[in-house]
Order: C-alpha cells, then sequence, then structure tokens
C-alpha cells in the first residue's frame, strides 16, 4: 500500500521530512550509520553530539556498562573536540545532510554560563549547516554544568536567556527527567522553541565483587528500553504544560513506541540508545510509522500528537 500520509513536522521552526530524530550522542554525528543505511534520505533530522566551545576529554574509562532488563549506563562526560574541531570534522558532511532534506541540530554543550556563550556564539559563526540547536542543560555526568544548569526553573532560564539573544536560529531544549511542567514553562517562557525530553536517568551499578562501580564514576546514566514508560509520561506531563512543540526521546527502540510518544504530545521523536545495538532500528521506525499513520487514517501525521484519550 502506498502511503498518502503528509508525514512532514515542524519542531518550533526546524522542518523535518518526517518526525524521526536521533538522540545526541547514540548516533556519531550520523556519518558513522553510512554503511547501514542512506541517512540523508530517510531521516527526518540527526541531532549531534554534544559540543563545547573548547574541546572535553569526558570521564576515564570504563564509562559504559550493559546493564540486565534493556537498559545500559553510561558515564561519557560529553567528550568533544570542540566546536571548531567538530566543523572541521563533520561540517562538510552535514552541510551533504542539509542539503538533502535532513535536517541537522547541533547540540551546545557547557559547564558554566559563560562558556555556553561562548559555544553558541561559535556555533553560530562556523555552522551554516545547522537548521537549530539544542542546548543541552541535562547532562548528569559531569561535574560541572550540564544537569547542574538544568536543575531548576530558574537555571534552566537563566541559560535560556543568555543564548536566545545570540541566534535567530530555533532552539531546543534538552531537559533532564524531573520537574518537566515547571522547567518546561520557564523555558517557553525565555523563548525556547521546542524542548526534548527525556536524558538519562542518574543510576547506579555496582560490582558485588569488588564492590566497586561497574563504570569508574559512581553514578552514570541509565538509558534504553527500561526507560520508555517513564519518558512516555515525562512527555506527557510536559505537554499539558507548554504550547511550543516536544521531542520525545526515551527507550525509543520500535515504531510502537515512536507512535506512544506521539500520542502523548510529541511533534518529533529521537532514537537513541536502539541506535547502539541495532542500527537500522529508525529505518525501521520511520516505515512503521507511516504505515501507523495511515491505519489511523489520518491525513498528516501532526493530527496524531497528543492525541492520546485520557
Ligand atoms: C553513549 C551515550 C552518549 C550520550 N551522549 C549525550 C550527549 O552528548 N548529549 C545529550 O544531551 N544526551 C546524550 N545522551 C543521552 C541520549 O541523547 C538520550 O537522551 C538518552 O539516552 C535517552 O534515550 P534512549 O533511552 O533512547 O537512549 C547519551 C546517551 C548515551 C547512551
Amino acid at each position: 500500500m502506498v502511503s498518502t500520509v503528509n508525514m512532514a513536522v515542524n519542531l518550533g521552526g526546524i522542518a523535518m521530512r518526517n518526525p524521526i530524530n536521533t538522540a545526541s550522542g547514540t548516533f556519531g554525528n550520523g556519518m558513522q550509520f553510512e554503511g547501514f543505511y542512506d541517512v540523508g534520505a530517510t531521516l527526518g533530522a540527526i541531532t549531534c553530539k554534544g559540543v563545547a566551545a573548547e574541546p572535553w576529554d569526558g570521564n576515564p574509562a570504563p564509562r559504559l556498562a550493559e546493564l540486565g532488563g534493556a537498559a545500559i549506563m553510561n558515564s561519557v562526560g560529553l567528550q568533544n573536540p570542540g566546536v571548531r574541531g567538530f566543523v572541521e570534522r563533520y561540517g562538510t558532511y552535514l552541510q551533504g545532510l542539509s542539503d538533502r532534506g535532513c535536517a541537522v541540530i547541533c547540540q551546545v554543550a557547557g559547564h558554566s554560563l559563560e562558556e555556553y556563550e561562548q559555544a553558541m556564539d561559535l556555533f553560530e559563526e562556523l555552522a551554516p549547516f545547522a537548521a537549530g540547536f539544542e542546548i543541552n542543560i541535562s547532562c548528569p555526568n559531569i561535574a560541572a554544568g550540564g544537569a547542574a544548569m538544568g536543575a531548576t526553573p530558574a537555571s534552566a532560564a537563566e541559560v535560556m536567556r543568555a543564548i536566545r539573544p545570540r541566534t535567530k536560529r530555533p532552539v531546543v531544549v534538552k531537559m533532564a527527567p524531573h520537574d518537566v511542567a515547571e522547567i518546561g514553562r520557564a523555558l517557553e517562557a525565555e523563548g525556547a522553541d521546542a524542548l526534548s525530553l527525556i536524558n538519562t536517568i542518574p543510576g547506579m551499578a555496582i560490582d558485588v565483587r569488588t564492590r566497586r562501580s561497574r563504570l569508574a564514576r559512581p553514578t552514570a546514566g541509565v538509558s534504553g528500553p527500561a526507560i520508555h514508560a517513564i519518558a512516555v509520561r515525562m512527555v506527557w506531563e510536559c505537554a499539558q504544560a507548554v504550547s511550543i512543540p516536544l521531542c520525545g526521546i526515551g527507550g525509543v527502540a520500535s515504531w510502537e513506541d515512536a507512535a506512544e510518544m506521539i500520542l502523548a504530545g510529541a511533534t518529533a521523536v529521537s532514537v537513541g540508545t536502539a541506535n547502539l545495538y541495532d542500527p537500522t532500528c529508525a529505518v525501521r521506525v520511520v516505515e512503521g510509522l507511516e504505515a501507523w499513520a495511515s491505519q489511523q487514517g489520518v491525513s498528516k501525521i501532526g493530527e496524531l500528537v497528543g492525541a492520546f484519550e485520557a
């Protein structure tokens, strides 16, 4: 059956050919997946790994562990080559993706307000290929900045106030898994164009023989299918609180998972950890979502956003 559903969505000014995006840090910067499928022809958008003004080494290894129950844990700590290094390595490839209709969202990271501002200014100058920016105020794996910046409505609003005047392109804010309604409202009030949620949920994994953490740090971020139901609930709560569009993230591994996010109120949906163990997952999610929308009898996928009936 040839679908006649219009799959295009708009994430706060970021035009996407379909709702499927990739979660920052789980998809390289797209190029690493080209051996599996044609990224530029398939996805609505990709969100790149978090990048700061200057290069960061990230945390010591081990920084990834597989847990039981369809989850992994990471404390990568935003290892990145700095905005200049990122643009040098990936700029041409990302421009190509953008030219082919796959929106490129660059993720902005920092340890302090000043560092966010510096990274944003460098991106604004050096990344013409970016359709928009995602501000990461939710990384649980760095000592300063990250989740600390997004911990309260006031601190999240402060970051948004600093970023907003620095770009006219759409700004998405990546939120931590707590107080999403209150923090979402504060970000909307400061001019955020869209919100993405959730980042990983802080957890611990202890090796009972050595009595030490299974990773180099005591705590790390849990992700994967095990967190999906929590993420859907948070998307739903946030959607009740704000009128800007949301990108749903958390344990999406099938088109049904993506459809749940859309019904809960997400305009776009990111595939994250599933990319790591099933590299073609996002392709099947795109295809399955279109078949589902067609079966639901809508002419635009957007008609299903928030269509959950409580
Ligand atoms: C290895 C790894 C690296 C990640 N790096 C980032 C990052 O740089 N920036 C960010 O906002 N989130 C990062 N995340 C979090 C994901 O983008 C996503 O929010 C989270 O994993 C939940 O989605 P999932 O369950 O589908 O993976 C990372 C996750 C993993 C597993």
